[in-house]
């Protein structure tokens, strides 16, 4: 049996995989490179730091900045997004995550974020969803972001149990890679079409029950 859910945040329990696209789109549209969301699959998931390299390079501008002005890029995209994400509130978490995250403290499933987001902990808070959590991975402690399996090894530790005997649920393919890498197992919020057709898919997180876990869980250990 399965001993912890770690969850990514953004696009899984709430929609703001959507103001990152959009932030991401608006500074894109200020360097002169434009952001489709085809492109945008690629920065799901991904660290600031690493997503901006990824849009620099997609526009052949990746060494038109300094260090400075790299930085400087990054900060204007977070606080057009921490605008963005002020009114959040916990009529934005998605359906069934609220449910879910109460059956398995019922069933004493540890349960850990492991976003790559350093505004996680502020959304939890504004989702009041902070108490249901054992612990939040600090994604600036881990040497390596998603795709790598850091983020989700971190978390699997800090709640106190084996990677293998967990269950990540992501919306991203740098996630759903990190979780592959990690020896938990993938469960992808999302079409097939983008994640993959080899694990299992919910295409709402309405669908994310405990029951629907368990049977995944089954599926695999038989
Ligand atoms: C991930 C998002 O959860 O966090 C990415 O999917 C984002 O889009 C990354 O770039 C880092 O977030 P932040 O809030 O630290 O810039
Ligand atoms: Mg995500």
């Amino acid at each position: 049996m399965f001993k912890a859910v770690l969850f990514d945040l953004d696009g899984v329990i709430t929609d703001t995989a959507e103001y990152h696209y959009r932030a991401w789109k608006k500074l894109g549209e200020e360097l002169g490179i434009s952001i489709d969301r085809e492109f945008n699959e690629r920065l799901k998931g991904v660290s600031r730091e690493d997503s901006l390299r990824l849009i620099l390079e997609h526009g052949r501008r990746g060494a038109d900045f300094s260090a400075e002005e790299f930085a400087a890029l990054a900060k204007k995209k977070n606080d057009n997004y921490v605008q963005m994400i002020e009114e959040v509130s916990p009529r934005d978490v998605y359906p069934g995550i609220l449910e879910l995250l109460k059956t398995l403290k019922a069933h004493e499933v540890k349960i850990a974020l492991a976003s790559a987001s350093k505004n996680g902990p502020s959304l939890l808070d504004k989702m009041a969803l902070t108490d249901y959590f054992d612990a939040i991975a600090d994604p600036a402690k881990v040497a390596q972001g998603k795709p790598a399996p850091d983020i989700f090894e971190l978390a699997a530790k800090e709640v106190g149990v084996a990677i293998t005997e967990s269950i990540g649920i992501e919306d991203a393919q740098a996630g759903i890679a990190a979780i592959k890498a990690s020896g938990a197992l993938p469960i992808g919020v999302g079409q097939a079409e983008d994640l993959g057709d080899d694990i299992a898919l919910v295409t709402t997180t309405a669908a994310l029950t405990y029951e629907y876990l368990l049977e995944k869980w089954q599926e695999k250990h038989e």
